[in-house]
């Protein structure tokens, strides 16, 4: 939830760290500090509020210049987001500096036990307590890196961990359970952060640290070790996309950059995973074709909108795939007892790999036996680690809080993975996979040309800026779809925005309705008959109650006209991949309606981009 950068090498450090800070506030900006190692002397600077705080709070009071730091973007856990509560923390003696990703679960006896042997904690964090023990490990001897060991053994909960110590001033040193820390690997410097993103604009080169870790880093080389002091296994990496893809690029938002990429993103996920014989290859699955056939049922877990792109994944796995499947909450799903053997398959979707709900979700999978696959967007993350195998989706990186163009390419993922089981399992014929194939690879195509219509959408959403509920209705793959609409809207608007099956109106929610109020309905492809004259009718009835209606439906159903007071055409496509261009008008919509109110739709209150604490 919190952004960490390290740094040693070279250069001005605070230059390093706070443009590091600056590319990861998105997981976090309720405060932001720094720590500076010069001449021998800590210095700091903290500031509640945005990174902007921190910056005017430096350029008033410039710390000395040094070549190694560390900073902090935080998203508060333990104690307000204020001043002192941000980080670093230091020690008693100002010689040990921290700063933390994570929550420490045992935080108060160890708070206790410091206050009894003397020391002054000064904010209401967990974190303090770490820079109070490195202070009594530090002088118990053996350095930084020996006391940082020491005291991981001592911690409970989810931690990344840099700090840094006078007494050894070329070394910053890292630790890591739960949260991400990745290095970067420069030429006479080094760099440690939470993502890439940080050091990308000096290094392509990284290192993904494992569980239970601990780096050492020096200007001239990196060491990594386990917790116990042994040598450890680490994966090195070239990261394939470079700073620009981490910049605005020219948009007001990177959520409109975002959403302007969808096209590419679509593509790029289902590049190289069609064989010239039209057959589908998705060998980093790593789950032999021989156990896909026996798996009897598929459980899908996930939070937010890769829950939602789990939703739509069940239509598409139990279609095409012919395979019982339930998708779960994965904050709900260890204390429910779900039933899992070694033939079911869990599917865990995260777009940041770092979601603590999906990770324990994933363990508790584990434990029963069950079959583990990913489908996530960042490389080095943690999920793809604790997975048999993984489906990465190529969005690039999503720098905006809120999810677009990594839930598009979630689901092209969960089509590609329903129809290879399709083709393992001999449920569709090798010819009807195929065709369905050729239409995902038309895809980007449809969502370029809705793209290319929604000025009309942007207008509408300026016309609702003053309204203070939108309801969004659908059926069958469109309902996870409304739920997205009203997700988006509630994130970005903070308006109260709901989505409804369809078919639920009259059991309650139509009672909602009344004059004026917005509602927007995904209408099915007029294909899908059944479906789609039903919703028809529900247009009819919300309407004649007052609704305003706005209506998603293919291009030249005119059948929605007479009841639309708003209609939005997309292109005709096949229903389980019309969620693909039904979404994108809502991104659109929620993304414009927040803009006119005023908001940040990058960093929306009370929100961060990954959520790595329960
Ligand atoms: C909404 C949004 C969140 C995330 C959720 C899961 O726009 O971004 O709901 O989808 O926090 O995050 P990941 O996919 O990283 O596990």
């Amino acid at each position: 939830m919190c952004g960490i950068v390290g740094y040693v090498g070279g250069r001005p450090a605070l230059d390093v760290v706070v443009e590091g800070l600056a590319r990861l506030e998105y997981r976090g900006y309720d405060s932001a500090g720094v720590a500076v190692l010069a001449d021998g002397k800590l210095a700091t600077a903290k500031r509640a509020g945005k990174l902007v705080n921190l910056r005017g709070a430096l350029e008033e009071e410039p710390p000395p210049e040094g070549t190694l730091g560390m900073g902090h973007t935080r998203w508060a856990t333990h104690g307000a987001p204020n001043d002192r509560n941000a980080h670093p923390h230091v020690d008693c003696t100002g010689s040990v500096a921290v700063i933390h990703n994570g929550i420490i679960e045992n935080f108060a006896e160890l708070r206790a036990e410091l206050e009894e042997g003397g020391h002054r904690l000064l904010s209401d964090t967990d974190t303090e307590a770490v820079a109070h023990l490195l202070e009594d490990e530090v002088k118990a001897g053996g350095g930084l890196v020996e006391a940082m060991r020491r005291v991981c053994g001592r911690l409970e909960g989810a931690f990344t961990l840099v700090a840094v110590h006078t007494g050894d001033p070329d070394l910053v040193v890292g630790a890591r359970r739960n949260s991400p820390l990745v290095v970067g690997v420069g030429e006479g410097e080094n760099f440690l952060a939470s993502d890439v993103a940080a050091f990308i604009a000096h290094t392509r080169d990284a290192i993904e640290l494992g569980q239970d870790q601990i780096v050492e880093l020096r200007a001239d080389g990196v060491t990594v070790t386990d917790f116990e002091g042994r040598p450890a296994d680490v994966k090195e990496y070239h990261v394939d996309w470079d700073v620009s893809a981490a910049e605005k690029g020219g948009f007001d938002y990177f959520m409109l950059k975002e959403i302007a990429e969808q096209p590419r993103a679509v593509a790029d996920t289902l590049l190289g995973r069609i064989g010239t014989d039209g057959r589908l290859h998705l060998d980093e699955m790593r789950i032999p074709d021989r156990e896909l056939r026996e798996v009897d049922k598929i459980i899908i877990v996930a939070c937010g909108t890769s829950y939602h792109a789990g939703l739509i994944a069940k239509y598409a796995i139990e279609h095409w795939a012919g395979l019982p499947c339930e998708v779960e909450l994965a904050s709900e799903f260890r204390y429910r007892d779900p039933i899992l053997s070694p033939t079911t398959l869990v599917i865990a979707i995260s777009q940041s790999g770092e979601t603590m709900d999906a990770l324990m979700a994933v363990r508790h999978a584990r434990e029963q036996k069950a079959k583990l696959l990913g489908i996530c967007n960042v490389n080095g993350s943690t999920l793809p680690r604790e997975c048999d195998g993984v489906l990465y989706t190529h969005a690039g990186p999503e720098i905006a809080v809120a999810s677009t163009k990594a839930f598009l390419t979630q689901l092209v993922a969960v089509y590609l993975i329903a129809l290879y089981i399709a083709q393992v399992r001999g449920t569709k014929w090798g010819d009807e996979v195929f065709a369905m194939v050729q239409l995902l690879e038309r895809m980007p195509e449809k969502v370029e040309k809705v793209l290319e219509t929604m000025e009309p959408v942007r207008e509408l959403a300026r016309s609702l800026s003053n309204e203070r509920c939108v309801l969004f209705l659908g059926r069958h793959v469109g309902f996870p779809v409304a739920l997205e609409g009203a997700l988006k809207l509630k994130e970005l608007a903070y308006m109260h925005a709901e989505g409804f099956a369809a078919g639920e109106l009259k059991h309650g929610p139509i009672a909602l309705i009344e004059e004026g109020l917005p509602v927007v309905v995904v209408v099915p492809p007029r294909a899908r008959e059944v479906l789609h004259d039903k919703i028809v009718s529900n247009i009819q009835e919300i309407r004649a109650r007052g609704a305003r209606t706005i209506v998603i439906a293919e291009d030249g159903d005119e059948s929605v006209e007479p009841y639309a007071d708003t209609l939005i055409a997309v292109p005709a496509v096949p229903t389980l991949l019309q969620p693909l261009v039904t979404t994108v008008p809502l991104q659109v919509f929620a993304c414009e309606l927040a803009t006119a109110k005023g908001h940040d739709v990058d960093q929306p209150r009370n929100l961060a981009k990954s959520v790595t604490v329960e």
